[in-house]
C-alpha cells in the first residue's frame, strides 16, 4: 500500500503556502531579516506545535508569517515545497495564499505573488511540475478589507486562478463574504471555501448557496446532514480532505476516528491534502499514509482518492486525460 501511495502521481488542492515554512527556513529567515521569534531553538518550535483547535493554531501560523518579507523569501518558501513536491510526486499543485497576512505587516501584495510566481515557473521548468495560485480572504476581517484585496488582485488576474475563505471558522460564516464573492466571480475567477472544518455543516451550505463556490475546503462536517450528503454526492462536489490537519486540530480524536472512509464510500467526490504540512506533521503522502494505515482502505480507494485530485482540480480537460493516463501507468 504504501509503495502504491508513493508510486502514484498526485495532484494537491489544498495547500496553504505559509503553511509549509518549515522552523528550519523559519529561523534563518528571522535571523535574515531581525525578526523576533518566541523560541530558542528548532526543539521548541516542536513543542509550541500542540494545538487543541484551529485557532490555536491560526495564532502561531500567522506568527511565523512574520519572518517573511522579500520577494525572494516568497520564492525560497515556496521552492522548498516545491522539493516536497518532487519527493511526494505531486506533479500538479493549487496552492493558497493569504495576501492580507503580508499586506497588513506592509509588505506589497506584488512583492508576494511575484516571489511565488517565480519558484512555480522554475518548478515547471525543473521539474515539469504544473500549477495554479489561488488567493484566500482571512474570514477573520471584515468583507469591506476582503473588498480591498480583490482589488489589489486585480492587476494579476492572470497568475490568480481563484479566490478562496480560510483563518477563523466559527463565528465567520460563508454569508459574510457573499457580495465579495460575487464580484470575484464576476471578475472570472473560480471560488472555493473552506466550509464544515469545525463549523456545523449550515456553513457547507452556505458555500454553496450563497458563494457559489466550486469545491469545498475540508467539508467532513457534511456527514451530520443526509440530505447535504446526497446532494454533495450527485454534484459530485469536490472536497478537499486535510486529515493531518483535522487530527492535529482536533476536529477527530484520532485516524481510526476519522470519517473519510465513510465519505468515499457514501460515493463523495473526496481527495487528500496536506493543509498546513510544516505544522501537520507531513506532506501529502504522509496523509495518505496515516489513513490507510488506520482505516480499512483499499488500493482501489487510494486510486480513486488520487484519480479525484486531478479531476477537482482547475486544469483543461486536455491535461486532466494525460494526468489520468499517468496515474493507469502507474497502477500497471
Ligand atoms: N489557514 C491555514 N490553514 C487553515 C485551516 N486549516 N483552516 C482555516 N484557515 C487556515
Ligand atoms: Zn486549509
Amino acid at each position: 500500500m504504501i509503495d502504491l501511495i508513493k508510486r502514484l502521481p498526485k495532484a494537491e488542492l489544498h495547500l496553504h503556502i505559509e503553511g509549509s515554512l518549515e522552523p528550519e527556513l523559519m529561523f534563518r529567515l528571522a535571523k535574515k531579516n531581525q525578526i523576533e521569534i518566541p523560541y530558542k531553538d528548532i526543539e521548541d518550535v516542536r513543542n509550541a506545535y500542540n494545538f487543541t483547535n484551529l485557532q490555536t493554531f491560526l495564532d502561531i501560523y500567522y506568527a511565523g508569517a512574520d519572518v517573511l518579507i522579500t520577494q525572494d523569501d516568497f520564492y525560497d518558501l515556496t521552492w522548498e515545497y516545491i522539493l516536497k513536491c518532487v519527493e511526494d510526486n505531486v506533479i500538479h499543485t493549487e496552492i493558497f495564499f493569504d495576501p492580507q497576512t503580508h499586506t497588513a505587516r506592509g509588505v506589497a501584495f506584488e512583492t508576494v505573488i511575484t516571489g511565488i510566481k517565480r519558484a512555480l515557473a522554475d518548478a515547471k521548468a525543473q521539474y515539469g511540475i504544473t500549477s495554479c495560485i489561488i488567493m484566500c480572504f482571512l474570514r477573520h476581517l471584515s468583507q469591506e478589507e476582503a473588498f480591498e484585496t480583490l482589488e489589489q488582485a486585480l492587476p494579476f488576474k492572470d497568475d490568480i486562478i481563484g479566490v478562496g475563505l480560510d483563518s477563523s471558522e466559527l463565528g465567520n460564516p460563508p454569508s459574510k463574504f457573499k457580495d465579495v464573492f460575487k464580484k470575484a466571480k464576476e471578475e472570472g475567477f473560480k471560488l472555493v471555501a473552506h466550509a464544515g472544518e469545525e463549523a456545523d455543516f449550515s456553513y457547507i451550505y452556505e458555500a454553496l448557496d450563497l458563494l457559489d463556490i466550486s469545491r469545498i475546503d475540508h467539508g467532513v462536517q457534511s456527514i451530520k446532514s443526509d440530505e447535504l450528503m446526497q446532494r454533495l454526492k450527485d454534484e459530485q462536489m469536490p472536497l478537499t480532505v486535510c486529515p493531518n490537519s483535522n487530527i492535529e486540530l482536533r476536529v477527530f480524536d484520532n485516524y481510526k476516528a476519522h470519517n473519510i472512509k465513510e465519505l468515499l464510500d457514501y460515493g463523495l467526490n473526496i481527495t487528500i491534502n496536506s493543509d498546513d504540512p510544516a505544522y501537520f506533521k507531513g506532506y501529502i503522502n504522509q496523509n495518505f499514509i496515516n489513513i490507510s494505515e488506520n482505516l480499512p482502505l483499499t488500493e482501489d480507494d487510494i486510486i480513486t482518492l488520487v484519480k479525484n485530485s486531478f479531476r477537482s482540480s482547475f486544469i483543461s480537460d486536455e491535461l486532466k486525460q494525460q494526468y489520468l493516463d499517468r496515474v493507469d501507468q502507474a497502477v500497471g
